[in-house]
């Protein structure tokens, strides 16, 4: 994290998990051991039936709502869709854009997430694009080239001011729902590369106020770790958030440390050190 440039982010993915009834009972659990976090931004990524609930339960509250995914047409016959506009106006501030469980199962395309980045900005959405190699990927050594591709794909219309509102996540794919989590090491180095990539397209003062989150097994006990990276800002927790004990955990676990206001020791003067 480095909290001088960009805002510290942790965001929860509920994928195809939680009904109305236990969104708000979630939301009950965790307003109970909730103050207010200030120290990040707190997001739960939720079905798109959950929104309006969820804000709801959520007002008053510093947790943001996004959704999962999102059309990347605005209108018109494209059956089972919901436009960025929608989202907008049930509540969303965020959404997911190119989740890997999307371009795997639904045949996400590269240029299909590209668009879909710039129908959620165009609404004023804030996008959250996944990014991350697969297991032969990353055997054959090629993980950085391909986020490369993922990321200049989905920022390809993006402008530098517009860039402001992008979160990029770096989710391994083997890494997901599987208990094996990056190393820190590598998470750390991945999120530089991403870092790397925006500033050769956008210049070193716009990509240093990108947030790049770390995806994949993030739980409340390897987050202080992969948080320390200065290149990984935050999480983006799939299982771990479901439930509000675990997703508070990792929300402190993003807490800076308390300042040390134990005043120094006196200086010894050097008549003292000749006694
Ligand atoms: P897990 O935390 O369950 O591995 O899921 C990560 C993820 O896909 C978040 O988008």
């Amino acid at each position: 994290m480095n909290r001088r440039y960009r805002k510290t982010v942790i965001a929860g993915n509920w994928k195809l998990h939680k009904t109305i009834a236990e969104t708000k009972a979630f939301s009950e659990a965790l307003k109970a051991k909730m103050e207010r976090p200030r120290w990040c931004e707190t997001v739960l990524c939720v079905p798109y039936v959950n929104i309006p609930s969820a804000v709801r339960a959520f007002r008053d509250t510093r947790v943001a709502i996004g959704a999962q995914d999102v059309s990347c047409e605005k209108e018109g016959p494209y059956t089972g869709e919901v436009s960025a506009e929608m989202l907008k106006e049930a509540g969303a501030k965020y959404v997911i854009v190119g989740h890997s469980e999307r371009r795997r199962r639904y045949g996400e395309t590269d240029l299909l997430v590209g668009r879909k980045v710039q129908a959620a900005l165009d609404a004023g959405l804030s996008p959250i694009i996944c990014v991350g190699e697969t297991l032969d990927e990353r055997e054959k050594e090629i993980t950085a080239e391909r986020i490369t591709v993922q990321v200049k794909a989905a920022l390809a219309d993006v402008s530098v001011t517009a860039l402001r509102r992008v979160i990029i996540a770096y989710e391994p794919v083997w890494a997901i729902g599987t208990g094996h989590t990056a190393s820190v090491e590598y998470a750390g180095e991945i999120g530089t590369h991403i870092r790397t990539v925006l500033r050769r397209k956008y210049g070193a003062r716009a990509a240093r106020s990108v947030s790049i989150l770390y995806g994949g097994s993030m739980n409340e006990e390897n987050a202080a770790a992969l948080l320390a990276c200065p290149d990984v800002d935050g999480g983006l927790i799939g299982v771990a958030s479901l439930d509000a004990d675990r997703f508070w955990a990792i929300v402190e676990a993003a807490r800076p440390a308390p300042v040390d206001d134990t005043p120094p020791p006196k200086p010894r003067l050097s008549h003292e050190e000749n006694e």
